[in-house]
């Protein structure tokens, strides 16, 4: 029971974390050379999905083919946990066939009840509380722009959802300052705000949060597991679109970044994608080489006999 697991950003040191995004800009640049690199032939990782996905099921299955293994995706429709198997018993019997195991569910506990029972690494792949995948991929792309983020101001813009709470373990991990504008009521998770201290700073106004800010990021009102909430985050939500104006008050080289999926008219404006200071379109290929640096960290290569 001694696997290392990635359930969020704090399972790793800085250190680590700056090794994995330097190896995810080596492993990009090895696919764009064509090289081929299998370092996990023969092995499987399993995929647990409670949620939709487009970028998360794509870039870890495409990963572990691309590192020689393959992935195989569950959801609780066809899997006895969907008719009530314990948790730890699905996670006993999953990591005694599996070499690694992709969880994206609801409630945070889920992933680490399945991890305290799992032989194999277990990685979070987005839970009610925390993305930290998408925060390798964030990180990737601001570095490989812009250079080192530490010292960096970063505007959260909306939500205080689990992609906020994991840009505050961000801030203490990569050491910057974070400036989070949400409507009131929309705070991120106190334990998270604690965590960061001094390196976050909540806002009401988005105006007030972006001036300066090296990178601006924003996610959308609603996440999955709240649609009956939509239509009154629609009208609270409304002053927190991130726009090309907005952008304009932040620092002269400020890059813009979306976890995506993205709903133009609401958190973005109808252009902002188009808007030459995003880089949502790379920061959604990094989520490919990020995670496959994070596969390569975690999981045994097999021993030739
Ligand atoms: N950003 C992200 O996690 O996208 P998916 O929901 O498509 O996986
Ligand atoms: N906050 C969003 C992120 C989607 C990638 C959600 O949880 O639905």
């Amino acid at each position: 029971m001694n696997a290392r697991h990635f359930l969020s950003l704090m399972d790793c040191t800085p250190a680590e974390l700056a090794q994995l995004i330097a190896r995810a800009i080596e492993l990009k640049a090895m696919r764009r050379q064509g090289i081929l690199h299998e370092p996990l032939r023969n092995r499987v990782l399993g995929m647990l999905f409670e949620k939709a996905s487009t970028r998360t099921r794509l870039s870890f299955e495409a990963g572990m083919i691309q590192l020689g293994g393959q992935a195989i995706f569950l959801s609780p429709r066809d899997t006895q946990l969907g008719r009530g198997e314990p948790i730890g018993d699905t996670a006993i019997v999953m990591s005694r066939m599996l070499d690694a195991v992709m969880i994206r569910t609801f409630a945070h506990s889920m992933i680490e009840e399945f991890a305290a029972h799992s032989q194999v690494p277990v990685i979070n792949g987005l839970s009610d509380d925390l993305h930290p995948c998408q925060l390798l991929a964030d990180m990737q792309t601001f570095i490989e722009q812009r250079g080192s983020i530490k010292g960096k101001t970063v505007a959260w813009i909306g939500d205080g959802n689990n992609m906020c709470n994991t840009y505050l373990e961000a801030a203490v991990q990569f050491d910057f300052q974070l400036h989070i504008a949400c409507p009131e009521g929309y705070e991120p998770d106190p334990a998270f705000l604690a965590l960061a201290g001094e390196r976050a700073t909540l806002f009401r106004d988005p105006r007030e949060a972006v001036r300066g800010a090296h990178l601006v990021s924003t996610d959308v009102w609603t996440s999955m597991g709240q649609e009956e909430e939509t239509a009154k985050r629609l009208v609270l939500f409304q002053p927190y679109q991130v726009s090309r104006e907005l952008l304009d008050l932040a620092a002269a080289d400020v890059l813009f970044l979306h976890c995506l999926p993205a709903h133009r008219g609401e958190e973005i404006s109808l252009d902002l994608l188009e808007d030459p200071r995003s880089v949502a379109w790379d920061q959604a290929e990094n989520r490919l080489h990020a995670q496959k640096a994070l596969l390569e960290f975690l999981v045994p290569a097999a021993r030739l006999s």
